[in-house]
């Protein structure tokens, strides 16, 4: 195509087409992610950003560059046979791996297009260095985003070791390995028409990506997914810089911001630095928690005396956790909130911002079950409301409720903060054993004097406390 025919191009119907179908697609996401800062408007937040990407898709498709429609539809084929299962069949309880996995798929994505685009330049031969520094940015970030991601997915799937896999030196082979894959991105920006440097930049950003994440304990990969999320989405406004697509430069902003303040949001909810949190496998490992529960006596409680003690409370503070999304047991808690609050007591939620696998996971499964969002309350605010309850109820949570974050400095929670349940009068856990939570930590709060235990499945627990408020 000559110059005055590529003018006519970027001016025509065609064109003002696509970017308006661009413009809309963006404004349609920066909508959804507003709408998914409010649980009750988070299902509507995600279908904005669906349209969005229906939209962005519309314009894509009408692109005058398009050779032939047969590789796409064979891609949309592929896509939806993966994707479709995905959605329906992959419980709640595994989200975490399976955005690990999206991100990984969305950044294979990515780098493919940014070596296609490389190769079809000409090895390099027509890329421009403004042009190299977005194609480096986007298949280095892209390249250690595939295998970082993929090593998530295998250790929250249980496919890899959970624990940090360490050897020695290995933090120095790490930033060896990332300074040489800079260095070589600081050639090609001199020198872009060098394809050895380029694919050794790619091969070294994906070997990165391995040692990267696998010296970091399970506990940690939420942080490192939604980080991992950032990369992708930098590496894709990258792609959208290097082959001139404004929608992906737009789209990958937002997700690469995004994606970054969440894993600030829950570092800090963790009371752990990102430092801390992608090096500190790489130090000596602080000796392991002597303490045991050995010695302690739990004591359990029946459905009959909780369901009295619940029916004359006059608060009562729910505190889900991962349990609780495990039995979906949200609509049995808000029937039982009703009890109480038809008996005249007031029933508050304790959110801890990582209850549950993933951000806002209790805040989504509350708000299913039309709990009113005002009663939601974040950790700091309702933490000095437990001395005041009657009955801290917690139901399938564990770590976000162990005091060995406070006392323990040789436990891996050690400076999480918690939720002070252990302050309320009585607190009833409903669990099915004592067995341990994510961290796979023993939790004193169970042998507490004023904590009772009613073992079972959660929502069967609760269906239970429900028949018996309705008969005292
Ligand atoms: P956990 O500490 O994981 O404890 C959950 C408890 O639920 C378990 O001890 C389990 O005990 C119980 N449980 C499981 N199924 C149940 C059922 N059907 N009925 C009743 N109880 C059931 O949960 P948590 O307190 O919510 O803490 C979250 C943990 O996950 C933290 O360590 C956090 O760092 C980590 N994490 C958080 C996120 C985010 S971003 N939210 C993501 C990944 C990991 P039994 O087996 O005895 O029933």
């Amino acid at each position: 195509m000559n110059p005055a025919e590529l003018a006519e191009h970027a001016t025509g119907p065609r064109e003002v087409f696509i970017e308006a179908a661009y413009l809309v697609s963006s404004i349609l996401f920066i909508l959804g992610l507003k709408s998914l800062t409010v649980p009750d408007k988070a299902r509507r937040g995600m279908q904005l950003a669906a349209l969005g990407m229906l939209v962005a898709i519309v314009g894509t498709l009408v692109n005058h560059q398009i050779v032939t429609y047969g590789w796409i539809i064979a891609g949309l084929a592929l896509g939806s046979a993966i994707g479709w299962p995905l959605g329906v069949f992959v419980p709640m309880t595994a989200m975490p791996q399976r955005i690990a996995i999206s991100h990984m798929f969305g950044a294979v994505a990515a780098t493919l297009v940014g070596v296609a685009e490389f190769w079809h330049l000409g090895n390099g031969a027509a890329v421009g260095r403004a042009q190299m520094a977005a194609l480096g940015f986007e298949v280095l970030f892209g390249a250690l985003t595939i295998t970082g991601s993929l090593m998530a997915f295998g250790k929250l799937q249980a496919l890899l070791p959970s624990r940090p896999v360490t050897f020695r030196g290995q933090n120095v082979v790490s930033i060896l390995m990332f300074g040489a894959g800079l260095g070589l991105f600081a050639w090609l920006l001199v020198d872009p028409a060098n394809p050895a440097a380029f694919y050794a930049m790619v091969g070294l950003g994906l070997l990165f990506g391995v040692s990267l994440v696998l010296p970091i304990g399970g506990a940690d990969m939420p942080v490192v997914i939604s980080l991992l999320n950032s990369y992708a989405g930098l590496a894709s406004s990258a792609t959208g810089f290097a082959i001139g697509n404004n929608v992906l430069i737009i789209a990958g902003a937002l997700d690469g911001a995004s994606g970054f303040i969440l894993s600030l949001v829950m570092s800090r909810a963790m009371n752990r630095s990102f430092a801390n949190v992608l090096f500190g496998a790489f130090g000596t490992p602080p000796p392991p928690s002597e303490r045991t529960a050995s010695g302690l006596t739990v004591r359990s409680i029946t459905p009959e005396d909780a369901a009295i003690q619940l029916a004359f409370a006059r608060l009562v503070i729910v505190v889900p956790g991962y349990g609780m999304a495990v039995a979906q047991a949200q609509h049995q808690v808000k029937e039982l909130a009703q009890l109480v609050e038809k008996n005249g007591g007031t029933v508050l939620y304790a959110i801890h911002p990582v209850a549950g696998r993933m951000p806002g996971h209790m805040n989504v499964l509350l708000a299913e079950a039309d709990i009113p969002y005002d009663r939601l309350k974040e950790m700091e605010e309702i933490n000095g409301e437990f001395k005041n309850a009657d009955v801290a109820l917690v139901i399938g949570a564990n770590d976000v409720v162990n005091p060995a974050a406070r006392t323990d400095k040789a436990s891996p929670i050690y400076g999480m903060p918690i939720l002070d349940v252990d302050q309320a009068r009585q607190v009833i856990v409903l669990k099915r054993s004592m067995n341990p939570g994510f961290a796979g930590i023993e939790n004193e709060l169970f042998y507490a004097e004023n904590t009772a235990m009613l073992f079972g499945d959660a929502k069967a627990s609760l269906s239970r406390l429900v028949q018996e408020i309705k008969q005292a």
